[in-house]
């Protein structure tokens, strides 16, 4: 049966091709479960992928999206059944395995969650990798004892689908949220998502050379890396947690041990693709409940088809342009 793909082609002189073409299931790579994708969203990754970055995605052609929401096709294993509604983030989708900008993947049944009660497929995508990382950037700060008590909790890159989801989520648990932006026009939007206070990215980006800083805030969730990342570290007051997801300013932080021995920061990870699936039903679970923001993921999301992410949308993530999240359509439902 053939299908709609987004797919990326590189050519004799090293440059990247988009063209949306028509693939058949049976060219996708083996796995126990066809999924009918109705719904996936962009992430900062895909775009990487989709110009033909080597460090995400080794081979090409190539179909990135690295989420994935829809009904189950076929299944040749038991948890999963025809027609059920399901959802896969991470692990390999959409690195080395075709993904979800093409109407059907094919995975291995350990990647697939079952849709969380509560949410459509497009809001799963909303939330999309975005949602699990801050989530699991916030799960893994209480298990260390965060609570809001602790003072404040700073989000960078606050305007972007992880930020958005981290501003979200920390508000719906009782934090007070200071939202770092480069974006002057984002107020409203920050301040609808649950942020108590907004800052400029200068307000994170410290050249004193100082070792320490005053402490500021109890923790953060950061998507910038590079000096922002050592700014966090820096001010966070004792015994407080910094939290590292991502890399859009850089990969690289020049950082003295003094936060961590003489203030007992913990800095920690969140790489979403490998985390386990015990970790991942746990926060599935919990944006069912005590972390549910449905009302806002509609203000968080636009809508696009794959020939608008294709021609629009790649681009806007890698130039830092995006506000929330891009959720694509990708089948149609009938
Ligand atoms: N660890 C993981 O598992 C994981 C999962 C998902 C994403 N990530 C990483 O997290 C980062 C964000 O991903 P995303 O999907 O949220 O991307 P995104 O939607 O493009 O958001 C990034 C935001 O960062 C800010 N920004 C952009 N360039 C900047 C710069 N040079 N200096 C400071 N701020 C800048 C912008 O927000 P403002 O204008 O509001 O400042 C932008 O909207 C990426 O590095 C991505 O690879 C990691």
């Amino acid at each position: 049966m053939p299908f709609k793909a987004l797919w990326i082609t590189e050519t004799p002189d090293g440059k990247f091709e988009r063209n949306i073409i028509e693939r058949v299931i049976d060219d996708l790579p083996q796995g126990e479960v066809v999924i009918k994708v109705l719904y996936s969203s962009l992430n900062y990754k895909d775009a990487l992928s989709a110009t033909g970055n080597k460090g995400i995605t080794r081979k090409y052609p190539h179909t990135p999206g690295i989420d994935a929401a829809g009904i189950v096709e076929i299944s040749r294993n038991e948890q999963f059944a025809t027609g059920d509604e399901v959802i896969v983030t991470g692990y390999d989708l959409g690195m080395n395995t075709c993904g979800g900008f093409g109407e059907f993947i094919r995975v291995p049944a350990a990647w697939v969650v079952r849709k969380p009660h509560g949410y459509t497929l497009k809001e799963c995508m909303v939330l999309g990798t975005a949602g699990v990382t801050a989530a699991i950037g916030l799960h893994k700060m209480e298990l260390l004892g965060m609570s809001p008590e602790r003072g404040p909790i700073v989000v960078t890159g606050a305007t972007g689908g992880v930020g958005s989801m981290a501003i979200a989520l920390l508000a719906k648990a009782g934090y007070e949220v200071i939202a770092v932006t480069g974006k002057s026009h984002a107020q409203e939007y920050l301040q609808f998502l649950g942020a108590a206070k907004i800052e400029d990215r200068e307000f994170v980006n410290d050249h004193s050379g100082k070792a320490l800083l005053r402490p500021h805030w109890a923790g953060a969730i950061d998507t910038v890396g590079g000096n922002t990342l050592l700014t966090l570290l820096k001010g966070c007051k004792p015994e407080g947690m910094v939290v590292s997801t991502g890399l859009v300013s850089s990969p690289k932080f020049d950082a003295t041990v003094y936060p961590f021995i003489l203030n007992g920061v913990s800095l920690l990870g969140v790489g979403s693709a490998e985390t386990p699936m015990t970790t991942r039903l746990v926060i599935w679970d919990k944006f069912s409940d005590i972390w549910n923001i449905k009302d806002k993921l509609n203000a968080i999301a636009k809508e696009v088809t794959l020939d608008e992410l294709s021609l629009t949308y790649i681009d806007s993530i890698l130039q830092g342009k995006i506000m929330g999240r891009i959720v694509v359509k990708v089948a149609a439902d009938k």
